[in-house]
C-alpha cells in the first residue's frame, strides 16, 4: 500500500491568502525550515496504478500537478485519470471544494457519510459532477468497504470508517446562535482505517478530531501509521496569535500539547508511525527550528509536509 500526503495544511493552506502572521510571512519569504503546504488531502494506492483520494481540497489542481501518479498515464485515453474514487471525511470546505475541479464528465466514485452526501445534494453546484457519471456512495460506518471505481471495479483499497468527535461544517452552523454547541459525535466527521491486498498493517487517517477518548485509543492500538489532526499546538493559539477568537475546541480540533492534547492522549498507544496532518497556519510546529517542533519530534511524532510518501 502506497500512501502520499498531497496536502498537509489545514483549511486556508500555508501561507493562507490573507494571512500576515509571522509564520505565513516566513513561508512567503522562503525562510529556511518553513515549508509552504497545500490543503488537507492524501492519496492511497494498493497497486500503484489505481489511486483513491481521501478528501478533495481546494488545492487539488496544484496537488495533481505536483503528483505524477495522479496524472493521466502517457498511453492513457485522451481523457483519463488514475483517480478512481474520492472518500470524504467531512463536509468542510477544505475537504470537498476540490470536487468542483474534478468536473469534465470524468468517471470516478465519491464515498461519504449520509451527512456529507446530504450537503453535496443540498448544494446544486456539485451537480457539475453528474451522479450518472460520478456515483455518490454511502460509506457505512464500522464496515470493511472495498472501494470501487465508478463502474464497480475494485481499486484494491479497503476502508473502514468510524465517527470521531468533531463538529458540523462551519458554514452549516446556525449564525443566529453563534454560541450554540455545534459539536457532533454522530458521523459529521469520520476517521478511516485504510488497508489493501498485501498491505502490512493499517494506516489511519483522521484529519479532524476534537477529543481522544478510550474508544479511539483502543481502535488505534497496533496501527502501522496514524495521520492525525495537527491543526493547533495549543487550544488558544489563534487567539494568542491575534488572528481570531476561536479555540481549537470550538473548531472541533484537539490541540497537540497539554494534558487533554493528542500527544498525551495517545502516548501509551502502540502505533508504528504517528504523523500530524491538517496543520493550521498559526501552528508553531510549521517552523522546523521552533521549540514546539522539537517537542513534537521528541514525543515521537512527525510533522507532515506535502509530498511525504510511505509504503506499508
Ligand atoms: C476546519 O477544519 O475547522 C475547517 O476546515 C475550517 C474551515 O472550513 O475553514
Ligand atoms: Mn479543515
Amino acid at each position: 500500500m502506497r500512501v502520499k500526503i498531497i496536502g498537509s495544511a489545514a483549511g486556508g493552506g500555508f501561507p493562507q491568502w490573507n494571512c500576515n502572521y509571522r509564520l505565513s510571512r516566513a513561508a512567503r519569504a522562503g525562510m529556511a525550515g518553513v515549508q509552504s503546504r497545500t490543503q488537507s488531502s492524501i492519496a492511497a494506492s494498493a497497486n500503484g496504478v489505481d489511486w483513491v483520494l481521501f478528501n478533495a481540497s481546494p488545492d487539488i489542481r496544484q496537488q495533481i500537478a505536483q503528483t505524477p501518479e495522479l496524472q493521466p498515464a502517457a498511453d492513457a485515453p485522451l481523457r483519463s485519470t488514475p483517480i478512481r474514487a474520492v472518500v470524504l471525511t467531512n463536509a468542510d470546505v477544505d475537504h470537498i471544494a476540490g470536487l468542483l475541479s474534478l468536473r469534465e464528465r470524468q468517471p470516478f466514485a465519491i464515498y461519504a457519510t449520509a451527512q456529507v452526501l446530504a450537503t453535496l445534494e443540498a448544494n446544486s453546484i456539485f451537480n457539475v459532477l453528474d451522479p450518472a457519471i460520478v456515483p455518490r456512495r454511502l460509506l457505512a460506518a464500522e464496515e470493511q468497504v472495498a472501494l470501487c471505481d465508478a463502474h464497480g471495479h475494485e481499486t484494491g483499497v479497503v476502508v473502514e470508517s468510524f465517527p470521531v468527535p468533531g463538529k458540523i461544517a462551519l458554514y452549516l452552523e446556525d449564525r443566529a446562535h453563534p454560541d450554540a454547541d455545534f459539536s457532533s459525535d454522530a458521523g459529521d466527521t469520520i476517521g478511516v482505517r485504510i488497508t489493501g491486498a498485501g498491505s502490512r498493517g493499517a494506516v489511519f487517517y483522521i484529519p479532524g478530531c476534537a477529543r481522544v477518548d478510550a474508544a479511539l485509543r483502543a481502535r488505534l492500538a497496533d496501527a502501522a501509521c496514524l495521520l492525525f489532526d495537527g491543526t493547533v499546538y495549543t487550544d488558544d493559539e489563534m487567539i494568542g496569535a491575534g488572528v481570531g477568537q476561536k479555540t481549537g475546541a470550538r473548531m472541533g480540533h484537539i490541540a497537540m500539547s497539554g494534558e487533554a492534547g493528542s500527544i498525551a492522549g495517545l502516548a501509551d498507544v502502540k502505533i508504528g508511525r504517528r504523523i500530524f496532518v491538517h496543520i493550521n497556519n498559526t501552528n508553531p510546529v510549521l517552523d522546523e527550528n521552533s521549540a514546539e517542533h522539537a517537542a513534537v519530534k521528541a514525543a515521537g511524532w512527525e510533522v507532515a509536509g506535502d509530498g511525504m510518501e510511505m509504503e506499508f
